[in-house]
């Protein structure tokens, strides 16, 4: 069923305390860290931009103030800019911009999973549904961002949507893993869902990897919810609960995922987007040969 409401907000979780990348992460937030040559973070801006998004919730801890001054205007760097004629800096600072009152920050306070870092954003949404997109996770989609691709279905289906991507059967007690079935339209409805399951006991190998569009009845779910796998409080199982009531849909998106979160997908995300980069791109490639 075409959905009665767009998608205008999405939450970002910034609280994590990003331990597998200490030191890194002492003084500085994980989402902080650069792809080539800019933020996690704000290559994931850039994703729900793309996709329609028009506000842009952050759910921070501490030592994550930056990220507030990054989506910020640097008066003096702008002006310094400028007087030195670097125009082409200046506009791109501009163009990556949210702007003015298209970012709110709220704090989790202590980092008790992420189904507590969404429900923290309760009041920030209000009463309609949301994209929720993990920054720990990039996509390099050929043409759509993951974003985008699953508000295409959403605009046909409503209800809610989760990207989901193949993995190896032996790393699925890893992942929230999905039970789908396909339609005669196409579509993939989710049958069920569960967190980290034990090995070979997993309903597929169809993984749900960061990207979700939910509804916000989701909030009242995580009010009452209790801690589960990790002694967290997890989305997943607040999405089990939802799924009792509502419509889920997976996106097998188009593009490929690095988990950034991880030292070897944020180390392949920075070698895959260097070399998709039309000025650095031929350059790198002849460097990586060198060295392998
Ligand atoms: P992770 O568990 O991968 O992030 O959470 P982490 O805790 O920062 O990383 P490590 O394991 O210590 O290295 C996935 C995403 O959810 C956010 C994180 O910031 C990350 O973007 N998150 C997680 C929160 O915002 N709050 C939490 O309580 C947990």
């Amino acid at each position: 069923m075409a959905p009665t409401q767009r998608i205008r907000k999405a939450i970002l979780p910034v609280a994590g305390l990003g331990t597998r990348f200490l030191p890194a992460t002492k003084a500085m937030p994980k989402e902080m860290l650069t792809i080539v040559d800019r933020p996690i973070i704000q290559h994931v801006v850039d994703e729900a931009r793309a996709a329609g998004i028009e506000h842009f919730i952050f759910v921070t801890g501490r030592n994550k103030t930056v990220i507030e001054d990054h989506f910020d205007k640097q008066v003096e760097l702008e002006t310094t800019l400028s007087e030195r004629g670097k125009l082409e800096e200046l506009n791109m600072l501009n163009d990556l911009l949210p702007k003015a009152g298209q970012t709110s920050y709220t704090r989790q306070q202590s980092p008790k999973g992420l189904g507590h870092a969404v429900w923290c954003a309760r009041d920030l949404v209000g009463n309609e549904p949301f994209a929720l997109l993990l920054p720990d996770v990039l996509v390099q989609a050929p043409d759509k961002g993951c974003m985008a691709q699953m508000m295409d279905i959403y605009n046909k289906t409503g209800g809610n949507i989760l990207a989901v991507e193949e993995v190896e059967p032996d790393q699925t007690s890893n992942y929230g893993v999905v039970d789908v079935l396909k339609n005669e339209c196409g579509t993939m409805k989710i049958n069920g869902m569960v967190e980290k399951p034990a090995p070979r006991t997993a309903p597929s190998n169809l993984i749900i990897m960061g990207r979700y569009i939910l509804q916000p009845e989701i909030f009242d779910i995580l009010a009452t919810q209790t801690e589960g796998a990790g002694n967290e409080i997890q989305i997943t199982d607040a999405m089990k609960t939802l799924m009792n009531d509502q419509e889920f849909y997976a996106c097998p998106y188009e593009g490929r995922s690095f988990d950034c979160g991880s030292k070897i997908g944020f180390l392949a995300a920075n070698v895959a987007f260097a070399l998709s980069r039309d000025d650095i791109g031929p350059a790198f490639r002849d460097a990586l040969r060198k060295l392998i």
